[in-house]
């Protein structure tokens, strides 16, 4: 079986404390996507927590038709085809409980102090910096609802970047030494399992209540593509509440980036 680097089905299994998650593993050297790996395995009838992962891929996708720069032998690419009863309406919040298991996955590493923060709605911030995305798709055929794909691209040992990113970058690496990828796969599986499952069972409150405490950019102004506003928090539909001169507004999507201090300058002037 295959091996790259400190990644392998063999030390992930040996790792795995899941029941589902993770108990289908495919493991791959370069792929396009793990998502369209995933919603394939889902249409050929693969089980519940099927995990497809990739040492690189070479059209990573991300939010919004972005790409996800997939370098080799760094970082963890994977996907997981969830038998969920999950609307497509109910997304946004699973999306937000995947990013929790995220945070949950990357606090035990981190120096005292610092703690993983979800950054509404699909990213995972640490010290203010990207470390990890989230592409939750669902799909439907006729009445029916498909599986979910959860794909999540997550920074594990990775010190260069492209230039130009939205965001500033970062890796677990940039805060702590070199982490195994198997052993962090295999906590995230866990992670992930426990929140989805907690999400179907009890619905969004646990889900919004852990991820206000941990909400970044939370009381701070921001942009939300083109509205400025101040973040309040996330709403149990997994709404984001933004306090605008205009009123409180719900938003259900769109991209979050905190005024430049230019614009906060000019803000608090007028
Ligand atoms: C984002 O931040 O916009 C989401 C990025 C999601 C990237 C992951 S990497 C594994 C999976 N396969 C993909 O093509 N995308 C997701």
């Amino acid at each position: 079986m295959s091996t790259f680097g400190d990644l392998s089905v063999e030390l992930v299994r040996e790792q795995l404390k899941t029941s589902r998650y993770g108990r289908s593993l495919e493991l791959k050297e370069s792929t396009a996507s793990t998502n369209d790996d995933a919603r394939a395995a889902a249409s050929a009838g693969a089980p519940d927590g099927h995990v497809v992962v990739a040492d690189t891929q070479t059209r990573g996708r991300g939010a919004h038709g972005r790409t996800w720069i997939s370098p080799p032998g760094k970082d963890l690419y994977l996907s997981i085809v969830a038998h969920v009863p999950v609307a497509l309406e109910q997304l946004p919040c699973l999306t937000l409980a995947v990013g929790l298991a995220v945070a949950d996955t990357v606090d035990p590493y981190l120096p005292p102090g610092l703690r993983a923060q979800v950054k509404w709605p699909n990213d995972v911030w640490l010290d203010r910096k990207k470390c990890a995305g989230i592409l939750v798709e669902g799909a439907s055929q006729g009445d029916r609802t498909l599986p979910v794909v959860i794909g999540i691209g997550l920074n594990v040992n990775r010190h260069e970047f492209p230039e130009g990113l939205d965001t500033e970058p970062a890796s677990l690496a940039t805060f702590v030494g070199e982490t195994p990828r198997a052993e962090v796969l295999a906590c995230l599986l866990e992670n992930v399992e426990t929140w989805v499952d907690r999400f179907v069972s009890l619905g969004s409150a646990p889900v919004v209540e852990s991820l206000n405490a941990r909400l970044a950019l939370r009381g701070e102004p921001v942009w939300v593509d083109d509205l400025k506003g101040v973040v309040d928090a996330v709403q149990l539909s997994g709404a984001l509440l933004l306090r605008t001169d205009a009123g409180p507004r719900e938003l259900f999507a769109g991209t979050l980036r905190p005024l430049r201090r230019e614009e906060r300058d000019s803000t608090l002037l007028g």
